[in-house]
């Protein structure tokens, strides 16, 4: 197989290239190829091995000798170079981490652990396009799929606190940046333990609200504050970003036609590369807690379930605990007080893992192997 890769040297990129190499999975690939929108000619990465130098990635005939093209390059490329690849007669897998495929009917969204059988069944007729979904959907769907699994949700609100790299590389320097600021503003202060935390307040206050702040790419501070509104606005009170819950985790379920509701609000908050989650599920049933705990666990090997207790949250279930690693560990579960059916749970995932580059790489693999 040739695969060819696009936008490897991006944030995404980056963290699939890494996982690339972790797992060893470039010697399962007869002819790895890199393409490049700047460099073409530059040398490829190191992957251990030999690989011809970068390739036009806007070169259609270049492309269309690929059996697999991977991208990370992001929407515009998709929309300015997969029509023309198609039109051109190229048969080839698509793998996409850009959204702007994933709605497409001949488009599955990704995500084996949870939906392997849509997969397949893609894959067994003929579907060529295969796109990673939005990281909050994913990152939600790893951790309650066994829910899911046993059909068990009537409908799930989801109410995010999601971090600042799902806005982008520079929106994380944003967040840093602010966070530097607020400290340079008062660290006068902050040293001199007679200080009043008031005046303290008031400066940061003054400071979040002045046009020095550093905001120019969420347009408001997210240090010190948080956003409640994530992507486009959809004009009827909903954002894009709390559209995709509902539209893509019943497409990624292979269940579009029957949808459960999934809805809730999309909030942007101060962490770095975790988006974490808040949920209230309306069972089908008043299933008893140790046998819910039990269908999470042993739906796949990365959704743990952390006991709901004081000490197991806050060491285990924070952006924190999490950042980097592939765990996507779900806990705060209980029954609420509207009844039996009623449960809460809160989950955490790496957005830039589970939430973006792991079902591309093992898309690749299932389509390698
Ligand atoms: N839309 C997501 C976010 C990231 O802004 O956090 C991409 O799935």
């Amino acid at each position: 197989m040739r695969v060819g890769f696009v936008g490897w040297r991006g944030m995404v990129g980056s963290v699939l290239m890494q996982r690339m190499r972790e797992e060893n999975d470039f010697a399962a690939i007869a002819e790895p190829v890199f393409f490049t929108t700047s460099n073409v000619g530059g040398k490829a990465p190191d992957i251990g091995r030999d690989t011809p130098a970068l390739k036009d990635a806007k070169d259609i005939a270049e492309l269309k000798t690929m059996d697999v093209i991977v991208t990370c390059q992001g929407g515009d490329y998709t929309n300015a170079v997969y029509p023309q690849l198609r039109a051109a007669g190229w048969s080839g897998y698509w793998v996409d981490a850009a959204s702007a495929l994933r709605m497409e009917d001949n488009a599955i969204i990704i995500l084996d652990p949870v939906n392997k059988a849509v997969i397949e069944q893609g894959l067994a007729r003929g579907v060529k396009d295969y796109v990673g979904g939005n990281c909050t959907v994913s990152l939600m769907l790893m951790a309650l799929g066994g829910l899911f699994q046993n059909d068990l949700v009537e409908w799930t609100t989801s109410m995010t606190y999601q971090a600042a790299s799902g806005a982008g590389a520079q929106n994380m320097r944003e967040l840093l940046s602010g966070m530097g600021a607020i400290n340079a503003q008062v660290s006068g202060l902050l040293a001199d333990p007679a200080s009043a935390i008031l005046d303290i307040d008031r400066r940061v206050s003054d400071f979040l609200r002045s046009d020095a702040f550093p905001s120019q790419n969420f347009g408001v501070p997210l240090a010190g504050s948080l956003i409640p509104w994530i992507d486009k606005d959809l004009g009827n009170g909903q954002s894009k970003e709390e559209w995709k819950g509902g539209a893509e985790t019943n497409k990624i379920l292979g269940r579009s036609a029957n949808p459960v509701p999934v809805d809730g609000l999309c909030v942007r908050v101060g962490a770095m590369r975790c988006h974490s989650q808040a949920l209230t599920i309306k069972l089908k049933r008043d299933v008893p807690l140790d046998e819910i705990e039990s269908m999470l666990a042993a739906a796949n090997p990365w959704a743990k379930v952390v006991p709901n207790t004081r000490e197991a949250s806050m060491a285990e279930l924070t952006p924190a605990a999490v950042t980097g690693t592939l765990s996507t560990p779900v806990g705060r579960l209980r029954k609420m007080a509207m009844g039996g059916e009623y449960l809460s749970a809160f989950t955490v995932g790496d957005q830039l893992l589970w939430g973006a580059a792991e079902p591309l790489r093992r898309m690749l693999r299932i389509l390698i192997e």
